[in-house]
């Protein structure tokens, strides 16, 4: 009986789908290798995704659809000029285009998560969520980090520090080390600004300025300002790693957020490729990033923690 029914399925195409969720490509994120249909590294944990998904999918969805796609500006088919669109056009695809996006979440701490830090102090757009809307996009980023990085988010023990604390703590201390000096010394401007995408195109084409959340540009003044006092920008070039819990917090160069656009991996199908491993913009990262880490690990401390701008 079961094999009959099977046959029946097979030959009308279904039996993939069973159980699964049909979405752009037909497959269902949760079953991708890195749990959310982008692979790029951003689950080191390797966990099952699908508590976050709920989440996202039941509280933070419909606030984003109804808050974020209006005037044109972050719906998935939007025409205007903002080109972040985080905001699927089909509520199945939701989860996946917006976890996609470092832009909208960071490295999914409430410290650092742009969806609610940027939107927090009231000055993007007069856009603001209620009390209620808070909660549930505070309960999903909680269950993201948790999930992702195989560790609590908030403390078992009382006195100690959250996932999203650690995160604040050791961003502030990593830009306090950070010195234009060594800026320059390693080359950061003109190796970002100049570097090559496909078509000879330069990153500083279209990210000179800051334009779709993320900065590269060969004036150096800029460029250094806005990375060593915004987080939003910060963190494209850097992250946290959580996967050690609270007390090993780290900030590490953040990869996962130029595979995305580097590979074209969904939502960033239409990206300009490049190769985001070995180009001399990583190798300049990588010079600037162990220069700071020195500083940040001499002790007694030479540098003061420094806050980073969520807006
Ligand atoms: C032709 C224009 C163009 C060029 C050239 C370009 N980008 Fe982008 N970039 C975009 C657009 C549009 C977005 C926003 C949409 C998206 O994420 O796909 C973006 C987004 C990004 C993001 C943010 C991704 C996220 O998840 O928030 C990063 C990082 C990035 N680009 C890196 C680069 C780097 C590095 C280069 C150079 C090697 C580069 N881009 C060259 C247009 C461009």
């Amino acid at each position: 009986m079961r094999s009959t029914l099977l046959a029946v399925l097979a030959s009308i195409g279904l039996v993939g789908c069973v159980g699964g969720i049909e979405s752009g490509g037909g497959a269902d994120p949760l079953d991708s290798p890195d749990g959310d249909g982008n692979d790029n590294g951003d689950n080191p944990a390797g966990s099952d995704l699908s508590e976050a998904k709920a989440l996202f999918d039941t509280g933070v969805f419909p606030t984003i659809a109804m808050k974020c796609s209006t005037n044109a500006c972050h719906s998935e088919s939007a025409t205007g000029t903002t080109l972040t669109r985080f905001v699927a056009n089909d509520a199945a695809r939701g989860w996946q285009i917006a976890v996609g996006y470092t832009a909208l979440v960071g490295n999914f701490a409430t410290s650092a998560a742009p969806i609610l830090t940027m939107v927090k102090p009231g000055t993007h757009k007069s856009v603001t969520y209620t009390t209620d809307e808070e909660t549930k996009i505070t309960a999903w980023l909680d269950k993201e980090l948790e999930l992702r990085n195989g560790q609590p988010s908030q403390p078992v023990t009382t006195g100690v520090e959250s996932l999203s604390q650690a995160t604040e703590r050791v961003l502030s201390k990593f830009a306090g080390c950070m010195q234009l000096t060594d800026f320059t010394a390693t080359n950061m401007a003109d190796a970002w600004g100049n570097l090559q995408a496909q078509g000879n195109q330069e990153c500083k084409n279209c990210h000179n300025n800051g334009g779709e959340g993320f900065i590269a540009s060969d004036n150096e003044p800029q460029f250094y300002g806005v990375v060593s006092t915004k987080k939003y920008y910060f963190l494209q070039y850097l992250t946290v790693d959580l996967t050690m819990g609270a007390a090993m917090a780290k900030v590490i160069i953040n990869k996962t957020s130029f595979k995305g656009v580097a590979e074209g991996l969904d939502p960033h199908r239409e990206h300009p490729r490049f190769n985001d491993e070995v180009n001399e913009g990583m190798t300049a990262l990588q010079a600037f990033y162990d220069r700071t880490m020195a500083r940040v690990n001499t002790t007694p401390s030479i540098c003061e923690p420094v806050t980073l701008q969520n807006n």
